[in-house]
């Protein structure tokens, strides 16, 4: 396959986060020419694709498209996938795995899809090359995500193989973990980039801060990984993808400037958050303590803090939960003068319980559950505002 030949790539991403995944891919130099709820459409190659795995930081899945056709049952849907020209894409030896996604009343549903899309392709590489590879759901070889919308449908290389949110650090994930994509873009929107202190209280597994110190060291997440779904199509260059890995390590920081600080109640979960600060090797950038959140240092200088509390649906119990958000506006507001402050939270019923005036509330989605990132500027002689009233900020 020709790894030079530039055509149509959609970045998935999760809800929420596409103006951050506009800002990485324009950082990398690709002009984005759509946007939609979930993803970003560019122009690029299939050894751009290596670049966008590698330095992505919010994206799910770098999807490089192979065909776009017109499909009215699934008879054409084989017909039209099994025209492509398989023998040179994927080698019998490897392992290919479909998904797809339907929205069309020309077919039942996705796994028929899947099918069909994979008879398609092992009928034509038995004809081919007589032999054919296996396949399945595992997702660590050829991997390829089927569009099928109302008439059109659109075959994708997967590029990424399994999701990037896995950067594979997260050994234990204790409870609510946010994901890393997520955590990534939360951190981004905070605009943290090394140059000040970052505290984070309520760490649980330690996500906030592990995505912190990455990006404080300028370390790619893709780095992180030495599995990548490009890596099983014909026509991959391991030379030159070695090249590109070692211009992305030649950027890493070797030490941050500012302390970022973590802190949890939970021994169990100080301990999970250590030993994933070690897969992902920042353990040494970031100091782990366990106590209140409450007790947490906070250098006296301008900085960023950063709170993930529970929030009432999955954990703790929501009632309860109000003082904790009222606690924590009292804590900012007079443990944390020259910080700005950050929440994030799914319940924004409790987000008004803080008390403090936002400066900026951030639309996320965690999962399914819409959330929001509330940010305070805690100048010397913050006050804080009444909150039995219906409208705070
Ligand atoms: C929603 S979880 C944070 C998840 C985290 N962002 C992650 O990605 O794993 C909230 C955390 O707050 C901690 N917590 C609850 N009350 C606390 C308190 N008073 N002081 C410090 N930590 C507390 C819990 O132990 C839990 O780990």
């Amino acid at each position: 396959m020709d790894f030079n030949k530039q055509d149509t790539v959609l970045v998935t991403c999760a809800r929420g986060i596409v103006p951050y995944l506009i800002k990485e891919a324009e950082g990398l130099g690709f002009s984005v020419e759509s946007e939609h709820d979930t993803g970003i459409e560019i122009k690029a190659t299939l050894n751009d694709t290596q670049r966008l795995n590698l330095y992505l930081r919010t994206a799910f899945n770098v999807l490089y498209l192979l065909k776009k056709f017109t499909c009215r049952g699934p008879e054409e849907l084989y017909r039209e996938i099994n025209s492509i020209a398989w023998e040179e894409i994927i080698d019998p030896k490897e392992y290919l795995s479909i998904s797809s996604g339907t929205q069309s009343e020309h077919i039942k549903n996705a796994v028929f899809a899947s099918q069909k899309a994979k008879d398609a392709i092992v009928d034509r590489l038995v004809k081919k090359c007589g032999s054919r590879p296996d396949s399945g759901a595992q997702r660590d070889n050829v991997v390829l995500n089927l569009y099928w919308k109302d008439d059109t449908c659109w075959l994708y290389l997967n590029t990424s193989g399994k999701k990037l949110s896995d950067r594979t650090y997260r050994k234990i994930p204790f409870k609510a973990p946010l994901q890393e994509t997520l955590a990534a873009a939360i951190i981004q929107a905070t605009g943290y980039d090394g140059s000040v202190p970052l505290v984070n209280p309520m760490c649980g597994s330690g996500t906030l801060a592990i995505e912190a110190a990455l990006i404080a060291l300028k370390r790619s997440p893709g780095l992180l990984r030495n599995n990548f779904g490009f890596m099983h199509v014909k026509g991959f260059d391991k030379e030159a993808w070695g090249k590109v890995r070692k211009a992305a390590h030649a950027g890493v920081l070797k030490k941050i400037a500012k302390p970022i600080i973590a802190t949890d109640i939970d021994r169990k979960a100080i301990d999970a958050a250590l030993k994933n600060a070690q897969t992902a090797g920042v353990e040494s950038m970031i100091d782990f303590q366990v106590c209140d959140y409450r007790k947490t240092t906070v250098p006296k200088e301008q900085g960023i803090i950063v709170l993930n509390p529970e929030y009432g649906f999955r954990m703790g119990d929501e009632k309860k939960l109000e003082t904790t958000y009222k606690d924590i506006g009292d804590f900012l507001k007079q443990r944390c003068s020259g910080y700005t402050g950050y929440i994030f939270t799914g319940n924004l019923n409790l987000g008004k319980k803080v008390g403090l005036r936002t400066s900026r509330k951030l639309i996320f989605y965690n999962a399914r559950i819409e959330c929001r990132l509330l940010e305070y500027k805690m100048y010397e002689g913050t006050t804080k505002i009444k909150v039995s009233g219906c409208c705070l900020n």
